[in-house]
């Protein structure tokens, strides 16, 4: 699955990758927190780090921002290697780790000053110009006046953002940017960081919620247990769950002749009728199919697994979102 990234990462090293890592360990006492992580991120790819809790995301996360020393592995960031490269790259890259500490009676764009304040590296005659970009880009100008407490959490969380956006960068890290936020607050965070993407920052976002941040991201990385168990675009990590079609009918045994000489996998009978996996026929096909045979049929439907599902499928353990 991560073959023809892969090659691209040794024939071109940190060319076309923003995030690429060796061999990625880290040890707690006996326990490996995170083992033998490849992570390959494409420049330009929105890359959602997915796993359950516990299962090594923020490990990684501190070792690629080199906040944590590695116990084994390489780990580069723009083609620079960390932790020898930190200073140079981390200009370059927004993060949001731990939320900064935002001060509750100060105001959204109050906050962002004593940030930008604290950061040696930013010119303070620009800084009015800097907090206003970061604030319009994150669609809090307006509010950017209201006291910190005021703000709904997904306010806070773009604030978070906006405080990673203080200086032009190439690559956004967002640990679990919708933690603890409504399906509102989700949505905005999610928007906001597809207008990033589409301005060519790559942005690498972890959630323990697997479908929250699947239908923003172009690729995906899921951990279990510190192993990273599937990594590719997302369609070739979604490719690994075959779609499953299902017919309501009062003609089961029919039905299911009828699916099995057009080809589908493993037909069986269910509750109502017969479901099978379609293998690359088109739905219409099989309908046609089913009414020239003479099945009446009630309901005809093809789903997708969840990444839930996948992910049970890969690592043979459920998924607890609650985790
Ligand atoms: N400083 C630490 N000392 C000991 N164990 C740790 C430390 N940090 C994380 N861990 C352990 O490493 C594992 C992975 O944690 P973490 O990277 O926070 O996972 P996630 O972010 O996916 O929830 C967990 O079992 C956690 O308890
Ligand atoms: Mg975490």
């Amino acid at each position: 699955m991560t073959q023809a990234l892969e090659a691209r990462a040794t024939s071109a090293p940190g060319s076309d990758l923003a995030i690429v890592t060796r061999g990625l360990t880290k040890r707690f006492g006996a326990r490996a927190a995170v083992d033998d992580l490849d992570l390959v991120v494409p420049r330009g790819s929105v890359y959602g780090f997915l796993g359950p809790n516990g299962s090594g995301k923020t490990t990684t996360i501190r070792m690629l921002l080199g906040l944590v020393r590695p116990s084994a592995g390489t780990s580069s960031l723009l083609g620079q290697p960390i932790p020898q490269g930190a200073q140079e790259v981390l200009p370059r890259v927004g993060s949001l780790v731990e939320g900064p500490a935002f001060h509750p009676y100060l105001s959204g764009r109050a906050n962002l000053q004593r940030l930008d304040a604290a950061d040696l590296t930013a010119d303070p005659r620009t800084s009015r110009q800097r907090i206003d970009a970061a604030l319009d880009r994150v669609g809090l100008l307006a509010t950017a006046g209201k006291r910190y407490r005021a703000y709904s959490l997904g306010m806070r969380q773009r604030l978070a953002i906006a405080a990673a956006l203080l200086m032009p960068r190439e690559l956004l890290v967002l640990d679990e940017p919708t933690n603890g936020l409504d399906p509102q607050g989700t949505r905005e965070v999610r928007h906001l960081v597809a207008s990033l993407a589409s301005d060519g920052t790559t942005v690498f976002v972890s959630s323990h919620l697997l479908s929250e941040v699947e239908q923003m991201c172009t690729h995906l990385g899921v951990m279990s247990d510190g192993r990273l168990v599937a990594q590719g675009s997302s369609s070739e990590v979604r490719g690994g769950a075959a779609p499953s079609a299902r017919v309501l009918t009062g003609q089961p045994e029919a039905a299911a002749r009828i699916l099995t000489e057009l080809g589908l996998g493993e037909v069986q009978t269910v509750p109502g009728g017969v479901r099978g996996t379609p293998d690359g026929l088109a739905p219409e096909a099989i309908v046609a199919a089913l009414v020239e045979g003479g099945v009446g049929v009630k309901e005809f439907t093809v789903t997708r697994p969840s990444l839930e599902d996948l992910f049970v499928s890969l690592t043979g353990e459920g998924f607890d979102v609650s985790g």
